[in-house]
């Protein structure tokens, strides 16, 4: 039974990784089921070569009183909104918008 250590630094076995792992495919079966969702990427072309999309805000360093984040995944702009949410909305009849961060 292989040894792995996982991104906590905490040591598993193969044995509990695979049953992790099967799990999970249960859980996403059981969506695709319950919910009609098919299982895919989020972000469909923004910065995929980076392992994690991350942006962090200084709420007080902020140029203008209103500021809209994008949460859609779709902006041109990204991380902020460029209205691109309205467009994905109407072809997918979804209803995200953005994130507004107020100075
Ligand atoms: S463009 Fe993504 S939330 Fe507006």
């Amino acid at each position: 039974m292989a040894s792995m250590v996982n991104t906590l630094g905490s040591r598993f076995s193969q044995t509990q990784s695979t049953s992790i792992s099967t799990q999970k495919q249960q859980q996403t079966r059981v969506c695709k089921v319950r919910f009609g969702v098919r299982a895919e990427a989020i972000n469909p072309e923004i910065r995929k070569t980076e392992p994690k999309v991350v942006d962090s805000v200084v709420i007080t360093e902020l140029s203008k009183p209103l500021t809209a984040y994008c949460r859609c995944w779709r902006s041109g702009t990204f991380p902020l909104c460029d209205g691109s949410h309205v467009k994905h909305n109407k072809a997918n009849g979804d209803n995200v918008g953005p994130l507004l961060l107020k100075k």
